[in-house]
């Protein structure tokens, strides 16, 4: 859907016209890619929770929630916009390795779908509100099976260095603690990692859950999301619906009979959104060359954080380069891509950025955040408004 000729086109709209008007780094959505994204979806016959850590848009939270009314949080905050979208209440599960008790309460008095826990400790907290404030929820239990996702190490949840779960050995402590706490537990929860590229992790992991359920069968398994995406646009990854015909497969092998629920955040929004930014210098010191851009790593943090790659691509016939850099005081800020051709003061734009980009954004060098649009219907809308100096100062006292 996007084609570059001496211009940028997304659904045969220009984009360089786009940038014009408004002359800052953007990010622009394509509607038709989120909708094609959830037919795919849509036919997985599992139940969906969007995880909105990856991409908590108001305006793109309300497609979910119009399509598939379930969500994967980790906090009050998500929970609240979710509140604020939705006329009813949506099913949502509660993730996360260190709630707070008001951050329980408020799940109790909710009666979220349910809390997923993570340590026994957490167990013992939702025992006492439960009987202080005589409500109840449904629980599921996370579980570290140690198994290595073989996915980038900062992103890898299911190993025993990990602080997610509850390690498979103390489970059975757990489960014997629950004969006489008696709380509603309804089902396993593993999320093992993210941007999982290959089947082999999962093939363990479902030799694990075959031999848990041995013991004890639950209504849901939960398996997490983790499916990764195409960042390098090579194909050697597995595709989604390879990946979940396996899963398929796994699950009857192992004469699973439970609910499988997954909650992926990345693989909705990721590639439905590029950033456009403009080269503001290039400078040469001693052969060294640098081409500087008006997009910094409080915009995009992935690549210093992970060292993660996002193809940049230009339409120019100047020189060659293949890195790329932003205007924050910090030698990290840095963007890798293949080698393209630039000019000064040429645009250049960054593919998948619509997950895990805009919600790890931030205001580093008291920078605002940058505006987010969608080409909606072969029209443009804005669906967040560039920070102004107002938000930057509003809580200062
Ligand atoms: N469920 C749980 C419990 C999770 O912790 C996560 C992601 C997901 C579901 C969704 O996983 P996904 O389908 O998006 O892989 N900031 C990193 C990714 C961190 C993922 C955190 N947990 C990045 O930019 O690559």
């Amino acid at each position: 859907m996007i084609e570059i000729k001496n211009n940028i086109y997304l659904n045969k709209i220009n984009i360089t016209n786009i940038y014009k008007k408004f002359d800052l780094p953007l990010y622009v959505y394509n509607y038709k890619k989120i909708i094609f994204n959830f037919f795919i979806i849509k036919k997985i016959k599992f139940f969906f929770f969007f995880s909105i850590k990856s991409n908590d848009n108001i305006f793109l939270l309300k497609l979910i929630n119009k399509v598939f009314f379930k969500f994967d949080i980790v906090s009050i905050g998500e929970l609240k916009k979710i509140i604020l979208i939705s006329k009813k209440k949506p099913y949502i599960v509660f993730s996360g390795s260190g709630k707070k008790i008001s951050e329980i309460l408020i799940s109790l008095n909710l009666n979220l779908f349910s809390i997923n826990i993570e340590s026994i400790q957490e167990i013992f907290k939702i025992y006492y509100l439960i009987k202080k404030y005589k409500k109840n929820i449904n629980i599921m239990i996370r579980v570290n099976p140690n198994i290595n996702a073989k996915t980038h190490k900062k992103i890898t949840t299911g190993t025993k260095k990990n602080k997610f779960g509850i390690n498979i050995f103390n489970l059975k402590n757990l489960l014997y603690l629950n004969l006489i706490l008696n709380i509603k537990i309804i089902g396993y929860d593993f999320h093992i990692g993210s941007q999982i590229t290959k089947l082999s992790p999962l093939k363990k992991m479902f030799k694990l859950i075959n031999n848990l359920y041995k013991n004890n069968k639950y209504k849901y398994l939960d398996i997490g999301g983790g499916i990764g995406v195409d960042y390098y646009f090579n194909k050697k990854i597995i595709n989604f619906s390879k990946y979940y015909n396996k899963v398929n497969k796994l699950i009857k092998k192992n004469n699973i009979k439970s609910k499988i629920i997954i909650e992926l955040g990345r693989y909705i929004f990721c590639n439905t959104s590029i950033i456009i930014s403009k080269i503001n210098y290039i400078k040469n010191n001693k052969n060294i060359f640098f081409c500087i851009l008006n997009l910094g790593m409080n915009d995009i943090l992935r690549p210093s954080l992970y060292n993660s790659f996002h193809k940049i691509e230009s339409f120019n016939k100047g020189r060659n380069t293949s890195f790329f850099f932003g205007p924050i005081c910090e030698s990290s800020d840095k963007f890798l891509s293949k080698k393209i051709k630039i000019k000064n003061n040429c645009l250049v734009f960054f593919y998948s950025t619509g997950s895990y980009c805009k919600t790890m954004s931030n205001n580093y060098n008291s920078k605002n955040k940058i505006f987010e649009i969608i080409i909606y219907k072969n029209k443009l809308k804005i669906i967040f408004k560039l920070e102004n100096f107002k938000n930057l100062i509003k809580n200062y006292v």
